[in-house]
């Protein structure tokens, strides 16, 4: 047999169809970025990415969306997306990852979306938030929930043959962080503060020769999944430890039947290679541009658009006409 005849034939990668759906998400929310209105902002981007994901032909389940039905009509944990056609697929969204960042104009706000075969994803059940460590493929071998912090710092200094007051480490800023952020200071690290947004933050600790090494802290259990499934096709590691708020909560997910002590990597967020990722900037950062008007009627939108099995990136600057598109899909999703 020829070599060619052995060879599969190219299949659909779905991230090139999802790129459509965060930037339509990223458009949408653009306007009321700096506008002081969180819910407005986030709904536009529902909007937006409700609007373009029914031109995606798959038979999707959301296992992360905007909450439980009730109090989301539109994108809601469990509702069926696509027309019902093959792949079947499970579905993580955040139409505006860091509404609060749009909101204040502030940087590093995207729209994401992630795709993995139907029951690969972690369902996040009732617990809010995980305790998350990701780095780069250099360091994977050094991530450990359980080592103090500033022991791994260290660690992570002689790994990359640098001084440890080089290493930095992205952490949000929050008051349950203030032990973390003390025992990497002490051990001579540096700390990057971020408002909101550890996606963002996550891409940007497992990129090599980036300005972050590490990110550590308390963040959304949904958004330890999305940047698991990004870390699927950029390479790198991500370790959760779900981190329960309360002793209700804490009883809760043990009869939902989770393991609270476990430590999950990236394989256990996502299973599988078959994992499609997309997200397009909001606001400029330090992964994305935002989107931008370079003149009237006009906007520029910069997208990350991956795929585990293959292992290609891709970012994809796009320029869209704003009156075109209205003229093609209406209000929605075209801002
Ligand atoms: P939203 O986009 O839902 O506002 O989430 C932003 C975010 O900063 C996430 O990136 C992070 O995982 C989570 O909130 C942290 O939660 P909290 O603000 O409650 O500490």
């Amino acid at each position: 047999m020829s070599p060619d005849r052995t060879r599969r034939r190219p299949d659909r990668n779905l991230a090139l169809e999802l790129v459509r759906v965060t930037e339509a998400a990223a458009m949408a929310a653009a306007p009321l970025v700096g506008r002081g209105e969180k819910e407005e902002a986030d709904q536009a981007a529902v909007d937006g990415m409700r609007f373009m994901l029914q031109s995606v032909q798959m038979d999707g389940v959301v296992v992360i969306g905007e909450g439980e039905k009730d109090e989301a009509p539109m994108l809601y944990n469990g509702e069926h997306i696509g027309d019902g056609s093959p792949p079947e697929v499970d579905i993580a969204v955040d139409p505006l990852e860091g509404t609060a960042l749009a909101a204040h104009g502030m940087p590093s706000a995207l729209s994401v979306i992630a795709l993995s075969s139907r029951g690969t994803m972690f369902d996040p059940g009732p617990c809010v938030y995980m305790e998350k460590m990701a780095g780069s493929p250099e360091i994977v071998d050094l991530l450990d929930l359980d080592r103090p912090l500033g022991d791994t710092v260290e660690l992570i200094a002689e790994r990359k043959r640098s001084s440890v007051n080089d290493v930095m480490v992205v952490v949000l800023d929050r008051p349950r962080h203030r032990d973390g952020i003390a025992a990497i200071r002490a051990a001579g690290a540096r700390v990057r503060l971020i408002p909101h947004g550890d996606v963002s933050a996550a891409l940007l600790a497992v990129t090599e020769r980036s300005p972050v090494d590490l990110l550590w802290g308390i963040g959304g259990t949904p958004e330890g999944v999305i940047s698991a499934a990004a870390i699927k096709c950029l390479g790198g590691q991500l370790l959760g430890r779900l981190w329960p708020r309360d002793e209700q909560e804490r009883r809760a997910t043990l009869e939902a039947g989770y393991e609270v002590e476990r430590v999950l990597d990236r394989d256990d967020l996502v299973a599988g290679d078959d994992i499609f990722f997309s997200a397009t900037g909001v606001t400029d950062g330090d992964v994305l541009e935002g989107v931008r008007y370079p003149h009237a009627g006009g906007a520029s939108t910069e997208s990350l658009v991956m795929r585990a099995r293959s292992g290609t990136v891709r970012r994809i600057s796009a320029r869209h006409d704003r009156e075109k598109l209205r003229a093609v899909v209406g209000n929605s999703g075209s801002a």
